[in-house]
């Protein structure tokens, strides 16, 4: 029955892939209390990977009560909380029911890959019948509630009630990657393939070379109108694949559809849903920056773009409101079960997203890497939105109010990195905590010339192989765990490497020092050998939560607490302070370019067989 004292804290929900997070910040982003709580990865078949809605609401809960019960232990009131920023995994897609609030199957993860058959019965649509590209048509008027339902893949099946039907694949596209000349000119077919560059001539005709159709609409055949209108390519990482799938083969999902009674979302969306009561009609709501990775909403507008719509035939009813990042969108609901009823929600942001915000790289021509799951590179490109030519996807990176300007990045993104080393613990039983990594891979000088190319679903940027599978090269009898365990850490410091070194061609500026976080930058060796393999200074904060504070940051920033304001960096100079530790490269230019090499033919060999 102590006196509890009144503090002034902002939370932040951090929904990542593997576990979420509950951290109070006070005005400096000091951390004041957290919890972090793993939830099941649901891995039915090879290259499928699933979470239980459910199982994410009840991580979310746990969090927030637990990270409370300290707050309180410590003697500070929960009355101290002034609103909470979430932030998420991207492109995850939940699908539930209006009229009962509950999913209908399990979240389909961003990096599952079962839906390499609709993305390739898209792009065969797509070539043949285009995509009605109306520049004028900026929302959702004309976009009738009886769209045309699509028909999925061409293997598109049901089961039993709740069951799936399995896809067999075979056949598709060959990689492009050559040995001989730089990645960048090796993977240029490949981008035109995917619409993530355009031929050189194409980028000299006007827009309205697009044919006219019978509407009066351009209709825009290839793969470039997709990246035109999105900033992304058709892929299996996308949410708009992953609704389609569904669609397709969940019958409830599909049914729900029909009837009007399917909403959905990403995760942000999900546990929005549910903080605000989901029997009392929770908000359905989708902040920008996570919008901006379903494949159906256009840069230009942020808005759900009709003719993608009508492409994947979705209808509008199913989706949610596009919100700004930064706002007071509600207040968490009593029903479920938290210390912290009527607090408001004032930020949303993709994680990623959120990485950029809390490193501070508020400004055109900053970057940032977070090593998670997977590893991003996102750099800001401020108010422009700028298509890269080698192999980046646009992206919304904020928007700091329903009224600001949003603000724009480019994006690397590599699919495999923490999980790498998950990988390594769970599967290979190689070591038993990720925080062994460091003993193992150290005991050794270097991998002994071993490759690990850890391409589980195929190859993210720059090199957009989907065909390519892991690989592990350059094996000897002198081989030992060791050298796999250093080999796996390499992997992901080429692979952040060689999105840079397009960052770099793109804005023809040379890269002194990366920001990193995210959890496998705990590991000193990961740092080290990304500064040798980048040839550049790796800068680790002390405080390492920068997603979370990216939406602790914008949540304070639409509650107007602390005087941070978002549009005004300055205001921010007292935030995360906390030193810097900085690793510079130790490795000869000569050595380093050698093993880059090495690393380009091991890519070479990853691909289809
Ligand atoms: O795009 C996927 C990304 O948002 C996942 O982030 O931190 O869970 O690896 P993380």
């Amino acid at each position: 029955n102590r006196e509890l004292r009144q503090g002034q804290f902002i939370g932040s929900l951090d929904c990542g892939t593997t576990s979420t997070r509950f951290i109070i910040f006070d005005k400096r982003a000091k951390i004041i209390a957290e919890h972090q709580t793993e939830f099941e990865q649901i891995l039915p078949h090879a290259g499928w990977h699933e979470h239980d809605p459910e199982a994410l609401v009840d991580a979310m809960t746990e969090c927030i009560n637990k990270a409370i019960e300290k707050l309180e232990w410590m003697g500070w009131s929960r009355k101290s909380i002034k609103g909470i920023g979430i932030t998420n995994q991207r492109e995850t897609t939940v699908c539930w029911s209006r009229s009962t609030g509950k999913p209908l199957c399990n979240a389909i993860v961003w990096d599952d890959s079962r839906t390499l058959g609709v993305v390739r019965e898209y792009e065969k649509k797509l070539a043949e019948e285009g995509l009605d590209i109306d520049d004028e048509e900026e929302d959702l008027k004309g976009v009738p509630e009886d769209v045309e339902i699509g028909t999925g893949g061409e293997d598109a099946a049901f089961g039993e009630k709740g069951d799936v039907v399995v896809e067999t694949e075979d056949g598709g596209e060959s990689k492009v990657q050559g040995e001989k000349d730089g990645l960048v000119e090796k993977v240029g077919e490949k981008l035109e393939n995917l619409g993530l560059a355009q031929k050189k001539e194409e980028t000299k005709k006007p827009q309205a070379n697009g044919n006219a159709n019978v509407h009066g609409h351009k209709k825009r055949k290839g793969k470039e109108g997709i990246v035109d209108v999105t900033g992304i390519p058709l892929s299996t990482y996308f949410s708009a694949i992953k609704l389609r799938w569904m669609l397709d083969h969940q019958r409830q999902v599909h049914e729900a559809h029909e009837n009007d009674d399917l909403m959905f979302g990403t995760v942000d969306t999900w546990l929005v849903y549910a903080l605000t009561g989901r029997e009392q009609g929770g908000l359905h709501i989708m902040d920008v920056t996570n919008a901006s990775r379903t494949l159906l909403i256009s840069l230009k507008t942020l808005q759900w773009h009709p003719p993608l719509l009508r492409f994947f035939g979705i209808r509008p009813s199913v989706l949610p409101k596009i919100v700004s990042s930064s706002e007071i969108y509600g207040t968490i609901h009593e029903s479920i079960g938290t210390p912290l009823t009527s607090v408001p929600i004032a930020g949303i942001v993709g994680d990623q997203q959120a990485a950029l915000v809390g490193n501070k790289c508020l400004r055109k021509g900053e970057a940032k890497c977070t090593y998670g799951t997977g590893a991003f590179v996102l750099f800001n490109t401020g108010e422009e939105c700028v298509r890269s030519n080698y192999g980046l996807i646009s992206t919304v990176a904020f928007q700091a109010g329903p009224d600001a300007k949003p603000v724009y990045a480019l994006e690397g993104s590599i699919a495999v990195a923490g999980s790498a080393i998950k990988w390594l613990r769970d599967q290979m039983n190689l070591i038993e905590e990720s925080s062994d990594m460091d003993i193992l891979a150290g005991s050794v000088a270097d991998t002994g010339g071993v490759y690990f190319v850890t391409a589980f679903s195929g190859l993210l940027a720059p090199y957009w192989d989907r065909e390519a599978s892991g690989t592990i090269i350059g094996l000897t009898s002198y081989t030992t765990s060791a050298h796999i365990a250093r080999a796996t850490l390499e992997a992901v410091c080429y692979q952040t490497r060689a999105v840079l070194d397009v960052i770099e061609k793109e804005s023809e500026t040379k890269l002194e020092t990366l920001k990193v976080d995210g959890g496998v930058t705990n590991s000193d060796l990961a740092m080290q050998l990304q500064a040798n393999i980048g040839g550049f200074n790796v800068a680790r904060p002390a405080m390492r939560e920068s997603t979370a504070l990216g939406s602790a940051l914008l949540a304070a920033n639409a509650l107007k607490l602390f005087g941070w304001d978002l549009s005004k960096p300055e205001t921010l100079a007292d935030v995360n302070t906390a030193g810097v530790h900085v690793f510079e490269s130790e490795l000869e230019e000569k050595e380093r370019k050698k093993a880059i090499r090495g690393w380009e033919r091991a890519v070479s060999r990853a691909g289809k067989w």
